[in-house]
């Protein structure tokens, strides 16, 4: 049976680095060891602030081999996701909110090529994914409400991630299970210690003077 990776996969948030030096800071965290490149894409109206587009994520695939993990924040999602794919993602991740087909979209992502993710919101519960978890690669348990970096994170979703891993452990297949939001070196061994596998962190790495510290404190040391 499948269990959380060791040690865990490092995703930095894209969001914390320097928007003026974007190419030497994706250049520098895969030097420093990151496993990948956590891409949050906002759109102003899903979610309270706007960040870059596929663009950006097509710019940036030249000067880095790390796999793109892109977070959709943006509703409507599908009319987007050619473009993401396109653009070099390895995962796109959607939000159930986001669009009326769940299913629909997650079948899109997959026939685009890429892997498939689906983003839990603070409020959103685990059995909104309940019924496409056959078309999961990936799940995202947001610890703060989307938007921004920088929050403090949310403890209450420790125990959504414990049933999280029971679930993906239940089907037999490798299902990342990912934290993005308020990830520390104090909040990390409490994510990995319920279950997951994967930490998006932004604050915690690309405000850090040395990154691959930074990273090696979050995956335990
Ligand atoms: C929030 C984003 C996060 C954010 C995490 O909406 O999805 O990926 O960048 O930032 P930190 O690690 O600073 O909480
Ligand atoms: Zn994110």
């Amino acid at each position: 049976m499948p269990g959380p990776a060791s040690p865990a996969r490092i995703a930095p948030s894209l969001l914390a680095a320097d928007f003026a030096r974007l190419g030497e800071e994706v250049r520098a965290v895969e030097r420093a060891g990151a496993d990948w490149l956590h891409l949050d894409i906002m759109d102003g109206h899903f979610v309270p602030n706007i960040s870059f587009g596929p663009g950006l994520v097509r710019a940036l695939r030249k000067h880095t081999a790390l796999p793109f993990d892109v977070h959709l924040m943006i509703a409507p999602a599908d009319p987007y996701l050619a473009a993401f794919a396109e653009a070099g993602a390895a995962v796109i991740t959607v939000h159930p909110e986001a669009g009326p087909h769940l299913h629909r979209t997650l079948q899109t992502i997959r026939a685009l090529g890429c892997r498939a993710g689906v983003a839990l919101n603070p409020a959103t519960p685990v059995a909104a994914l309940a019924h496409v978890l056959d078309l999961c690669d990936l799940i995202l348990v947001m610890s703060v409400n989307p938007g921004f970096g920088g929050q403090s994170f949310l403890g209450g979703q420790l125990p959504k991630i414990a049933e999280l891993r029971r679930m993906i452990a239940a089907t037999g297949r490798d299902i990342a299970l990912e934290v993005d939001g308020g990830v520390t070196a104090e909040t990390a061994p409490r994510c990995l210690a319920a279950g997951a596998d994967t930490l998006v962190a932004g604050t915690a790495v690309f405000g850090a003077a040395n990154y691959a510290a930074a990273m090696s404190t979050l995956r335990g040391g």
